[in-house]
């Protein structure tokens, strides 16, 4: 198989740059260990940023993102047991939208799919060779024929346990690495929604969100140790928990049956460089963030929009120029993803071996936040998304 753009990894990362790729007319393949139907039950998050939606829409990818997505023109920040709100409309003239990042990676796929691009699920036995001269890769297909694809590049979007990542030798990338010490405990429940817009809490017990996927469907997450059990939480204790941590003023979640369970891991990471010879990482195979904020689609998104730009100058134009300024601009705001969900993080989870003090500072901070336009537009601005560079 002969390509320009060969692309491992079929989730939206993958998928978004094939598609912009071909509006340039630029060829590509993308192959993908996991079948569509695997990647659609996979649950991540919701949020997109103005950016986000406005790349879907103007690219063609989507018009259910405006149809059926929610507009949502601030966010709760609840502490003290009062809700304060952070209007982003009012504060930086922009919203996010409430479409589950499953419904972006069916209409990419629907995209591909009608647009005849060339994407394989279920490939197994995947390596990449030669990303320093003419990259090759190989993969068995379904039938368990074997096949080599030759392209001019090759884009790793294969994920948080990326092995294009490792193509790129110890010595040549920096592993920038951040633990915490805790988790999400998520859970999906059959209940309306309990509020118009998100719900981000601070508590004595610890940080809880309140979100939402549709009238009947709730996504809810509290903070947790990172060693919980999900499968030993019955149903009444898990509502008792969520209760207690966004109590206050009257206010209560609507309670439904919990249909899914689970701990989400957390974690900081960032690969740099972002390229090595031939080979560009996007995406979860780059970088991860804590889920606090919602922005791990939204980066991924990002890198590919740059990225395409690059591809799309080199092969107009045979200027290496942009592709050479990929890694720097796509972690310009990676960095910015960072330090914002890390700031989300820390201001409103406890850590474990928490003070008086670490807790009144926090709340004075929190204060400090919904007090003050200053303090408030930092968050508006980067929850949103800040300018594309
Ligand atoms: C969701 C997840 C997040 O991490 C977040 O900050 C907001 C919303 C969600 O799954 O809906």
């Amino acid at each position: 198989i002969r390509t320009q753009v060969g692309i491992v990894g079929a989730g939206p990362a993958g998928l978004m740059l094939s598609h912009l790729l071909a509006r340039s007319g630029i060829d590509s393949v993308v192959i993908e260990k996991r079948t569509r139907t695997q990647i659609e039950e996979t649950i991540r998050a919701g949020i997109l940023e103005a950016g986000s939606v406005r790349l879907l829409v103007d690219s063609g990818v989507s018009r259910r993102v405006l149809d059926e997505g929610d507009e949502h023109e601030g966010v709760e920040l609840r502490f003290s047991g009062e809700g304060h709100r952070i209007d982003f409309q009012d504060l930086v003239g922009e919203s996010v939208w409430l479409y589950p990042q499953t419904e972006v990676f069916i209409d990419l796929a629907d995209a591909r799919e009608r647009d005849d691009g060339d994407v394989r699920f279920s490939v197994t036995d995947t390596s990449v060779t030669d990303v320093l001269g003419s990259p090759r890769i190989q993969f068995t297909d379904t039938e368990g024929m074997a096949h080599e694809i030759e392209c001019d590049f090759v884009v790793g979007a294969d994920g948080s346990r990326s092995i294009c990542r490792q193509l790129i030798p110890a010595g040549e990338r920096t592993d920038n690495f951040r633990e915490y010490p805790f988790a999400w405990f998520g859970i999906l429940t059959e209940a309306p929604p309990s509020a118009p817009e998100l719900i981000y809490a601070h508590s004595d017990r610890g940080f809880a969100l309140i979100s939402q996927r549709t009238e009947t469907v709730q996504r809810m997450y509290f903070q947790c140790d990172p060693t919980e059990d999900a499968s030993a939480w019955s149903e009444a204790r898990i509502w008792e928990e969520l209760q207690a941590r966004v109590a206050g003023n009257g206010f209560s979640l609507k309670e439904g049956p919990i249909f899914d369970q689970m701990v989400l891991p957390f974690r900081s990471y960032v690969c740099e460089p972002m390229r090595y010879g031939n080979l560009f990482l996007a995406g979860d195979a780059a970088h991860t963030v804590p889920p606090t904020g919602a922005k791990g689609l939204n980066l991924a998104l990002n890198d590919m929009r740059v990225l395409h730009l690059a591809l799309a100058e080199f092969y107009a134009t045979g200027s290496q120029r942009e592709l050479d300024a990929y890694s720097e601009r796509a972690l310009n705001r990676v960095w910015k993803s960072q330090n914002f969900s890390y700031w989300m993080t820390t201001l409103l989870h406890t850590m474990p071996a928490a003070s008086d003090f670490d807790n009144r500072r926090q709340l004075a901070e929190l204060n400090s936040i919904v007090t003050s336009r200053a303090g408030s537009t930092y968050l508006a601005e980067a929850y949103t998304g800040w300018p594309q560079n």
